[in-house]
């Protein structure tokens, strides 16, 4: 075993209540996490989630906009070794970039997805530096790779948790910082997508193996296995590969 064992780590997962969020809690009781601090808008929201995993699972009002709410999470999870950086919305798919609505639903994209997830780093890295440095997993996407025509500010926002990611690794040297990269995940997010879907207990599960083994990218389904390798190898391959799908896509 390796000292990044999950077994007996303390972690805060934010979005803690459905789809991604709530398979990493499920994920981490059952590998011997100690705590999950388990972070949702609505404290109800979580009291499935507690029935079913008892008191290692402690719930905390998170909305990940909210800089009271940051920083009396951050207080109670001194003892955090795990940030797992979940909560995102998708507010703007099916519009295209040029239109006005996306300009809108792009704003709330980038405030959860990226200054959400700046924020809670923020308050929680002091902690994790003081607990030996810690692991911070960060939800991009595929679309952190390549812009998806059907979610084009959402993609931008993804492209841009990618780059915080990158940087963050040159600000906290002492700790594992893991990008993780999905695909379609059959969550309620990605109802409306045509695409064969992978559980999201599947995703939780390569993440803490990934976290287990050092891993600083997961790659957790199908699909962004090859658009993961295909970004490694051929960058540009993989813009002309997506450009040509959507035109294929548009033309119906
Ligand atoms: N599903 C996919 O295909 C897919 C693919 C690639 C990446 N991802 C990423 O994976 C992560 C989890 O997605 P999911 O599929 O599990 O989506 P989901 O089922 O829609 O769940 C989103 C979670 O984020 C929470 N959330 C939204 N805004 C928040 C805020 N301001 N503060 C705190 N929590 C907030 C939601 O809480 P409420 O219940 O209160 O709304 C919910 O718990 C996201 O970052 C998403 O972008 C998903």
């Amino acid at each position: 075993m390796s000292d990044r064992t999950i077994e007996g780590q303390i972690a805060l997962v934010t979005g803690a209540n459905r789809g991604i969020g709530a398979a990493f809690v499920e994920a981490l009781v059952a590998r011997g996490a100690a705590k999950v601090y388990a972070g949702a808008r609505r404290l109800e929201s979580l009291e499935p989630l507690v029935a079913k995993l008892g008191d290692r699972v402690v719930p905390i009002e998170l909305d990940v906009t909210d800089g009271e709410e940051i920083a009396a999470a951050a207080e109670l999870a001194q003892d955090a070794t795990i940030l797992i950086n979940n909560a995102g919305v998708a507010s703007g798919m099916g519009h295209g970039l040029l239109d006005e609505a996306a300009v809108q639903t792009g704003r709330e994209e980038f405030e959860v997805n990226v200054f959400g997830l700046v924020n809670v780093t923020r308050a929680l890295a002091p902690a994790l530096q003081r607990n030996g440095g810690g692991t911070i997993v960060n939800l991009g996407s595929v679309a952190s790779l390549v812009s998806f025509a059907m979610a084009p500010l959402y993609s931008a926002s993804k492209a841009a948790v990618h780059s915080v990611t990158q940087g963050l690794r040159v600000t906290l040297p002492d700790t594992l910082v893991v990008g993780v990269y999905p695909g379609p995940i059959d969550t309620d997010m990605a109802k409306e997508i045509p695409f064969e879907k992978t559980p999201a207990i599947d995703v939780a599960n390569e993440v803490l193996d990934g976290i287990e083994s050092g891993a600083e990218e997961v790659f957790p389904d199908p699909m962004s296995k090859e658009m993961g390798a295909a970004f490694l190898s051929d960058p540009k391959g993989l813009e002309h590969q997506n450009r040509q799908m959507a035109a294929e896509m548009a033309q119906g």
